[in-house]
């Protein structure tokens, strides 16, 4: 993953351009909508700590990111963050919290079923009774081929990116590919592989791993969804193992 996205060599440049994403509160507020009372929330595939240092405003915090890279990156830029490497589908950092999330489409990056199902059985590992598992994740493929180019800020200029989205129905895998033209004049291809997982089949996952999905918003906290939701589910209290 590290070598085909460009943001992901670049850190400081990925929060930068992901400055104006309001995932954390629309992540908060789902989350005081169910639970006012919590406490202490983990986020798996949570980056360079972007949403995570907004969550952490109103919760105790553990974010778990699979690159060190985003890792190394969190530490230096938001040193009061519990921010650890790991992988979202085999991690157990041995305690349950009051609130799960997987936002800012992370668990798209995982595309295998069995891996998927993986990732949900951490979920449930790290919930408390009752507890919210909310995810941002693509529900429904982009398929618009033609390609859009936009300008983006960057510290060293402006850079210009071209963006192509590609579907596969076989591996529900949208691909963006994006071209960039940097300030340098250098350019840049990268591309970012995502699964999509329709709602009945996210529906599907999160109640073989024991939760039950409440909602599903888009970012605007209102349907209809997609490409991109807000499932909210419930952890039930019942099929905790130990
Ligand atoms: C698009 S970024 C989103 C980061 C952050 N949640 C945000 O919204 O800014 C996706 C993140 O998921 C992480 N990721 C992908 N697969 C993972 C896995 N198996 N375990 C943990 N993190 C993973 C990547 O390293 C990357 O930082």
């Amino acid at each position: 993953m590290e070598a085909t996205n460009l943001l992901y060599r670049d850190p400081a440049l990925y929060d930068l351009l992901q400055s104006d994403s309001t995932g954390a509160e629309m992540c908060q507020a789902l989350i005081e909508s169910h639970r006012p009372d919590a406490r202490t929330l983990v986020d798996f595939g949570c980056g360079t700590g972007r949403d995570l240092e907004i969550l952490a405003k109103c919760f105790e915090c553990i974010g778990v990111d699979l690159q060190p890279g985003m890792v190394d990156y969190a530490h230096q830029a938001r040193p009061g963050l519990d921010v650890r490497i790991g992988d979202m589908r085999t991690v157990r950092l041995g305690k349950r919290m009051d609130v799960v999330t997987c936002i800012g489409n992370s668990l798209a990056y995982v595309h295998d079923n069995n891996e998927i199902s993986q990732v949900f059985a951490t979920f449930a590992a790290h919930a408390r009774p009752d507890a919210p598992l909310v995810l941002c994740s693509p529900v429904a493929p982009i398929t618009r081929s033609e390609p859009n180019t936009a300008t983006v800020d960057t510290p060293r200029g402006p850079a210009t990116v071209t963006i192509r989205h590609e579907w596969d129905l076989r591996t529900q895998i949208n691909t963006m590919h994006r071209h960039w033209v940097l300030p340098s004049g250098d350019e840049a291809r990268d591309e970012i592989r995502r699964r999509v997982l329709f709602p009945r089949e996210l529906e599907r996952c999160a109640n073989d791993a024991g939760f039950e999905i409440l909602d599903m918003t888009d970012g605007r906290g209102a349907g209809p969804i997609g490409p991109t939701a807000y499932p909210l589910a419930r952890y039930m209290s019942s099929v905790i193992q130990g």
